[in-house]
């Protein structure tokens, strides 16, 4: 199981390496929006890729096969740890084939569907994202479609990662992993919920009032 933080934030990324918290990073188009300024993306991700020892997902923003393509062979090029992403659309799919016959590994995103899922796999995706908070959003089930994908995925044999994404809160997180999801992708925010716990808190605050109590030093 892996953790991977969605995010461009540079230093929220470097924060939770620098604890041995994440294997990874996701980001999109909107994620990478919130950062960039005025900068050349393709620095940022190679950033991103320098802070973090793992898999960087970086979108295209093409909608055409032949030019999702070429932006996905050019951000591969940025550093051996991209992962391409493409939307799950027929020209993503046609893409994702494509890239991955030069072994770039594809990351296929905004998954709605188990069908989505399953033609993701046999295009030769690395992950699939199923996006669970949004399905949620609508008050559909998406922890439902993490069972599918697993079921599917795993009745045949197929080795595309199933990369949870979208995740709101720590159930998402714990829900999806019980499900078999290989990797779950978190919003700092997420990660940091993660940590923390009430009961944490109380019991350091009653150790160390004991401690005070004491009056010595260890
Ligand atoms: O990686 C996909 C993720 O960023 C989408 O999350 O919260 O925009 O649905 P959200």
């Amino acid at each position: 199981m892996k953790i991977f933080l969605d995010t461009a934030n540079l230093g929220e990324i470097r924060r939770a390496a620098a604890a041995g918290l994440i294997d990874g990073v996701t980001t999109n188009p909107s994620l990478l929006a919130k950062v960039a300024g005025d900068r050349d993306p393709m620095e940022i991700f190679l950033e991103i890729c320098e802070a973090i020892d793992g898999p960087v997902s970086a979108e295209v923003v093409a909608v055409d096969t032949e030019t999702m393509v070429d932006e996905g062979t050019r951000l591969a090029a940025v550093h051996p740890n991209i992962a391409v992403k493409v939307p799950l659309t027929e020209d993503g799919l046609v893409a994702c084939r494509e890239l991955s016959s030069r072994d770039i590994p594809v990351n296929v995103t905004l998954c709605f569907s188990a069908p989505q899922a399953l033609l993701a796999a046999k295009a030769g995706a690395a992950y699939i994202s199923p996006f669970i908070g949004r399905l949620d959003d609508i008050s559909h089930d998406g922890m439902e479609l993490i069972r599918q994908i697993r079921v599917i995925y795993d009745n045949y044999g197929m080795r595309t990662e199933i990369l949870a994404a979208s995740l709101r809160h720590p159930r998402h997180v714990v829900e999806s992993l019980e499900m078999g999801a290989d990797v779950a992708t978190l919003p700092p925010g997420v990660l940091h919920k993660l940590i923390r716990h009430p009961l944490t808190d109380l019991g350091l605050a009653a150790f160390l009032a004991d401690w005070e109590k004491l009056g010595r030093d260890l």
